[in-house]
């Protein structure tokens, strides 16, 4: 696509790839391929994104700050995510090799019933996404347990999110490192495996001790997708706003600028997102300054 439509130049430039399905990832795992994962929020940055050979693309309600200016993820509705999901599907239409495409699924949209779970998750579906995403521990929790099973029972493909889950912050105290300590790491690998058991195809692991992380992902067969979870985890992702270094104010460690290259220079934002993709499959990101110890 270009601002007047689809190009044959641009999708020479491309290099040549199936669209990227569950089977896929799960294949790509099985392989020791890491998995490439990045948020968008529009059609242009989806054909960017897909161009640059992201492999997941996570319309997350993390939008609610870099798009709308929020303090947190907790004004996000669901029209707003369904209004997002649209944006890139159109973006992707038409291209060949495209990302799966995931859909977050916002604050308190899924916890009243796994029957309104199912409703807004359709929302999402019918715009475009191929899985939905939503936050919460899976083994305390036997609701978000129970709906996950509901959804994946409909045909809806689930990805969990454990740790730093932003939708919780105020229960939290705040954007702080979760699974420190023995209890909390033990807790992190039951929650993930509830999840896994319930039904969930892959598993966002934020902001936990890169040893924990570690732990959960030996623990469970499903992908898992680390942000500020260091480097053994089945794949990665970053706010992209946050990699392109747009978004003003503080830039949490585990992030880094690849608009910014290791020589000082800087590239197009295409280009920073190649970057981002070759680092995440080479493995070169995260690096351990990106991590959290124990
Ligand atoms: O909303 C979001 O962008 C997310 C990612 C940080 C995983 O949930």
């Amino acid at each position: 696509m270009t601002l007047y439509g689809s190009s044959s130049a641009d999708d020479a430039s491309r290099p040549s790839r199936k669209a990227i399905t569950l089977p896929r990832l799960a294949e790509m795992t099985a392989g020791g391929e890491k998995i490439a994962m990045l948020t968008c929020y529009d059609a242009s940055f989806a054909v960017l994104c897909s161009r640059a050979g992201i492999d997941v693309i996570l319309v997350g309600d993390s939008l609610g700050m870099v798009i709308q200016g929020e303090t947190s993820t907790l004004p996000v509705t669901v029209e707003q995510m369904r209004y997002h999901v649209a944006c890139v599907a159109r973006g992707l239409a038409g291209m060949a090799g495209t990302p799966l495409l995931i859909g977050d699924l916002p604050f308190a949209s899924y916890h009243a019933s796994p029957a309104t779970a199912f409703d807004h998750a359709a929302t999402l579906m019918r715009a475009g996404a191929q899985m939905v995403k939503l936050e919460g521990a899976g083994h305390d929790n036997a609701w978000l347990a129970e709906t996950i099973a509901f959804l994946v029972a409909r045909g809806i493909p689930v990805c969990a999110h454990l740790g730093l889950t932003p939708q919780s912050v105020h229960q939290l105290g705040g954007y702080r490192v979760q699974g420190r300590g023995d209890d909390q790491a033990e807790r992190l690998v039951l929650d993930a495996r509830a999840v896994a058991n319930a039904g969930a195809s892959m598993l966002v692991l934020e902001v936990i001790p890169a040893a924990i992380a570690a732990r959960v992902t030996e623990a469970i067969a499903i992908p898992t997708i680390g942000i500020g979870a260091g480097d053994r985890c089945d794949g990665q992702v970053l706010v992209l706003h946050d990699m392109l270094g747009l978004y003003p104010g503080h830039r949490p460690r585990f992030v880094k600028n690849f608009v910014v290259g290791d020589d000082g220079l800087t590239r197009d934002c295409e280009s920073a997102v190649r970057a981002y993709v070759a680092a995440v499959k080479d493995g070169s990101f995260p690096a351990p300054e990106h991590g959290f110890e124990r």
